[in-house]
């Protein structure tokens, strides 16, 4: 099996490289062992990357996701198990040419979440003036609320009588996660959390449990309007009751990351490269980040039918939605000693996005004023040359560490890569340049369950994965005129346990740090 997929792989060069083609099979049938392959050249590389076989990655990806009841590729369901052992299996049917690990890491996180029931002295508030947080605990209580001094970010501001009642706690200040703690610390058996600005209830999370201050109760976010209305009943001396019944699954999941590095090239002087493999819960996760999987494992088997100079890891993350867990969790795990031998980093997450653009990580910091280590600012006019060459235009977008390179920067490694848009919508500027609608999001499927295979502009896709081809082929064949790593450079400064919660509205979409 093995033989016939090495002989297959180097047929197709056949047209290319004609002579080496014919010795090499020729030292198969002789020898029965590898033959000296043909070194790396963007040219050839590029010219593997084909629309069928993207697509037909991303059909598999949205079988794994829809042959299960989840419909998606969440952390831990059946979705995201069968893509991880799908990249692993792929990856290791090329012939020994990748040293291919799982890397199992632990997280908890929130399955799905609902409010079963919630009244206010026996009314339910309108629809839209209250919403469930992420992380809440279930619970299913009927007992009075009890308001909070201050904004309930310190124990003192909990009354005793808010034991086995409902707190009733304003934002701000502090997180929802340290408010709800300290709530469930204080014997509340739930919480309601008023905006403190008008409008509708802040979609917000409590952070994934556990809190060293105490368990999570039910928590409920509400409307400025809701609150003050049952404060200044509260106050004028009435009873306010509520009822809170709310259900949510919240699980400890197992999870890996795919691990595939070349057992040739120069392992001091390595290209690492990444994706992630989850998607959330709502679908399949096809354009994000099905398309940046497919992309970069299309380029490893290709890559395999060449000789590298340097070597490459490719790096599949999971938990990227639940706050990049998984990056975070290979880089914190890598001895400084091999992090310093990756002289950079390249990240793909979304890049075939249905009203596109072709936007590059602002490594140099031109357009965003955040730059990244020495080497960032060539890999962004590295893929401005590529787009150049292609004949179109591109644009930059935020170096703020929103996917996962943010990990890599901290650690102090030059990084980049392509996005090609989330739900922000398009400018008008935007569509003179790249074509598409203005107004309209460069996703609109973004996070919701029609992010499937019809959701991808495939000739996107096949211009980003062909420039991922050109920068694995041009740095895996030589670092020449790229900085060399200093690895005594500052870090860039992160808040790392505020880092950990995906934010739902944003342009990189990702995570920021826990709303207050
Ligand atoms: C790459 O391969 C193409 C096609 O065989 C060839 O024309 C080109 O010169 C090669 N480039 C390098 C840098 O070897
Ligand atoms: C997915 O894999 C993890 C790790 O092996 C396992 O704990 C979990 O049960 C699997 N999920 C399903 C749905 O099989
Ligand atoms: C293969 O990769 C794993 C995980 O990175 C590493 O522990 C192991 O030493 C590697 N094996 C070889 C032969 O390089
Ligand atoms: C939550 O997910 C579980 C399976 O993971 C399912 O049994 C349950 O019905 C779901 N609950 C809601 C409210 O969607
Ligand atoms: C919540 O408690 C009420 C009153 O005890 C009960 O009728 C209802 O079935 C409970 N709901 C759930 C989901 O257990
Ligand atoms: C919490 O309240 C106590 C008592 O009023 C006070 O001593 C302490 O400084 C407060 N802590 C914070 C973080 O505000
Ligand atoms: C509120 O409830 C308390 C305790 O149950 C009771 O003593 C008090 O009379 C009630 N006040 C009103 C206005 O109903
Ligand atoms: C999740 O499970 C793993 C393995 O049993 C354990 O090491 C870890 O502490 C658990 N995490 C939490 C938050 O319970
Ligand atoms: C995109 O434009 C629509 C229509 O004008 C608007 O409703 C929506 O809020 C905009 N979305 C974003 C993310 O700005
Ligand atoms: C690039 O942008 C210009 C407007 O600045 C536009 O005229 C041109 O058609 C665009 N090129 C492509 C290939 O879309
Ligand atoms: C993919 O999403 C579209 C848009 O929501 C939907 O019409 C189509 O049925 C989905 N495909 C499959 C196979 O479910
Ligand atoms: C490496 O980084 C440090 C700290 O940012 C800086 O002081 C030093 O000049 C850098 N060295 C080189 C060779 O760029």
């Amino acid at each position: 099996m093995k033989c016939s997929i090495a002989v297959g792989a180097l047929a197709a060069t056949a047209s290319a490289a004609p002579g080496l083609v014919e010795r090499a099979d020729k030292k198969i049938r002789q020898y029965g062992y590898p033959i000296t392959k043909p070194t790396v050249n963007a040219t050839l590389l590029k010219a593997d990357i084909t629309r069928d076989n993207l697509v037909a990655g991303a059909q598999q990806l949205e079988d794994f996701a829809y042959a299960s009841e989840e419909r998606n590729r969440f952390i831990g369901s059946p979705g995201h198990n069968d893509t991880v052992y799908w990249l692993k299996d792929t990856l290791e049917s090329l012939d020994g040419y990748y040293n291919v690990s799982l890397q199992e890491f632990f997280t908890v996180a929130q399955i799905n979440g609902t409010i079963n029931v919630f009244t206010v002295d026996g009314a339910a508030p309108p629809e839209g003036s209250y919403l469930l947080f992420d992380y809440s605990a279930s619970g299913n209580a009927t007992a009075p609320l009890v308001p909070v001094s201050n904004v309930g970010c310190n124990a003192s501001d909990y009354p005793a009588t808010v034991s086995g009642s409902i707190a009733l706690i304003s934002r701000g200040t502090c997180e929802f996660g340290l408010k709800s703690a300290l709530a469930g610390a204080a014997g509340a058996v739930g919480a309601l959390i008023y905006n403190n600005v008008a409008g509708p209830p802040l979609q917000g999370t409590l952070g994934a449990p556990p809190r060293p201050e105490g368990d999570y109760v039910a928590s409920i976010s509400i409307s400025q309007a809701l609150g003050a209305g049952y404060l200044s009943a509260i106050t004028g001396g009435a009873n306010v009751s509520a009822t809170i019944d709310v259900l949510t699954d919240i699980r400890n999941i197992s999870t890996y990351n795919v691990l595939a590095t070349t057992n040739s090239g120069d392992q001091e002087n390595k290209l690492a490269l990444g994706a992630h493999t989850d998607s959330v819960a709502a679908g399949p996760g096809i354009n994000d980040d099905g398309s940046g999987t497919v992309g970069i494992l299309e380029v490893a088997k290709a890559l395999s039918k060449y000789k590298v100079n340097n070597a490459v890891t490719f790096g599949f993350w999971a938990a990227e939605e639940e706050g990049l867990l998984g990056s975070t969790y290979y880089v914190e795990n890598l001895a400084a000693s091999e992090a310093a031998k990756i002289r950079a980093y390249l990240n793909f997450d979304m890049i075939a996005s249905p009203n596109f653009v072709n936007a590059i990580y602002d490594g140099d910091g031109s357009a965003f004023n955040l730059s990244g280590p020495a080497g960032s600012a060539e890999i962004e006019a590295f893929f401005e040359d590529y787009f150049t060459g292609v004949g179109q235009n591109f644009t930059a977008t935020a170096f703020d560490g929103r996917s996962d390179y943010g990990p890599f920067l901290d650690a102090g490694i030059p990084s980049g890569g392509l996005f090609t848009g989330a739900e922000e919508n398009k400018t008008a500027e935007e569509a003179l340049l790249f074509g598409g609608t203005a107004g309209v999001a460069l996703d609109q499927c973004y996070h919701q369950a029609c992010d499937n295979v019809t959701n991808l502009d495939l000739g996107a896709f096949e211009t980003h994965a062909k420039a991922i081809a050109d920068a694995v082929a041009t740095y895996s064949f030589s670092w020449e005129g790229f900085p060399a790593r200093n690895t005594t450079a500052t870090k860039r400064s992160v808040v790392r346990s505020k880092r950990t919660i995906e934010r739902r509205h944003g342009r990189n979409k990702r995570v920021q740090p826990l709303e207050k």
